[in-house]
């Protein structure tokens, strides 16, 4: 996939590639007087929304942060929770998922994951691999340090050459080992919840990535939300370092 600092990419009024930081589940469920979880659950509700929303509008690519690598911080309790909840939506969804043509990825570490969600996880990616539809990526258990760390010591295993010749290191040998590999950089990130940071997300691929912040928490994020999500988008002037002029002058 192409780099955006070595090419400057085509863009379009309607983003390649959205990736979410899905946050405010929490503060959702407190404003109702509710458990932590019955957040995550309406959550649900959203993605399968936002699923539909992406494919409606052909966006090709739709990436989720799920669960971070700092996530494990949270209270046993609620983690568990969230892995079940990631489990019976992988059992529930798969069918339908495949039905629709949407290609599932998941992106993390997933060695610390118990076998059966690791089972499943390998399955419904085969299932759904020669899919042509939305790309639909979940990262879980996953963190942007972890991604440079993994994506460098798996170049160095194929290429130990490069060991030795640290200066021909280029930006494709290394981009083509990470998580991301199998999307072009995300043109739209939205995190809703109100936080405006990054939270070690995908800290290599948002180089130019068009930034979107809104106080919606994620379980109130429906398609009217993200209309306004893409409003936004489509009057940032995508310069990739170049000035206005140029632009105009191009286009
Ligand atoms: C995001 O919602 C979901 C996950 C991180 C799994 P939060 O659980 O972070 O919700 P808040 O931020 O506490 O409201
Ligand atoms: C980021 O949300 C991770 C996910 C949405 C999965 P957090 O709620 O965990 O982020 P921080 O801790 O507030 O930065
Ligand atoms: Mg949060």
């Amino acid at each position: 996939m192409h780099s955006s600092t070595q090419i400057i990419p085509e863009t379009g009024a309607v983003p390649q590639h959205v990736a979410v930081i899905m946050d405010g589940n929490g503060r959702w469920a407190r404003a109702r007087s509710l458990p932590r979880m019955a957040g995550h659950r309406r959550g649900v509700e959203s993605v399968r929304a936002l699923v539909r929303a992406c494919w409606k509008r052909r966006v090709g690519y739709l990436t989720l942060f799920a669960f971070s690598s700092e996530n494990w911080r949270r209270p046993a309790e609620e983690v568990s929770w969230l892995m079940g909840l990631f489990v019976s939506l992988l059992e529930r969804e798969a069918n339908s998922l495949h039905r629709n043509q949407v290609r599932l990825r998941v992106i993390g570490d997933c060695t610390a994951f118990e076998p059966r969600l690791q089972a499943l996880i390998h399955s419904v990616q085969d299932q759904t691999a020669a899919n042509a539809g939305l790309t639909l990526t979940i990262a879980a258990n996953y963190g942007g340090r972890w991604d440079l760390l993994q994506a460098l010591k798996a170049m160095l295993i194929a290429k130990p050459s490069l060991a030795h010749n640290p200066e021909r290191i280029g930006e494709a040998d290394l981009s083509a080992f990470l998580a991301m590999a199998h999307t072009p950089e995300p043109d739209l990130f939205i995190r809703t919840g109100g936080e405006q940071r990054i939270s070690n997300f995908m800290l290599w691929h948002l180089a130019y990535t068009e930034l979107y912040f809104t106080e919606t928490l994620w379980p109130d994020f429906d398609e009217t939300a993200f209309e306004l999500a893409l409003q936004s988008y489509q009057q940032r002037e995508r310069r990739f370092g170049r000035t206005s002029e140029q632009l105009k002058a191009s286009s």
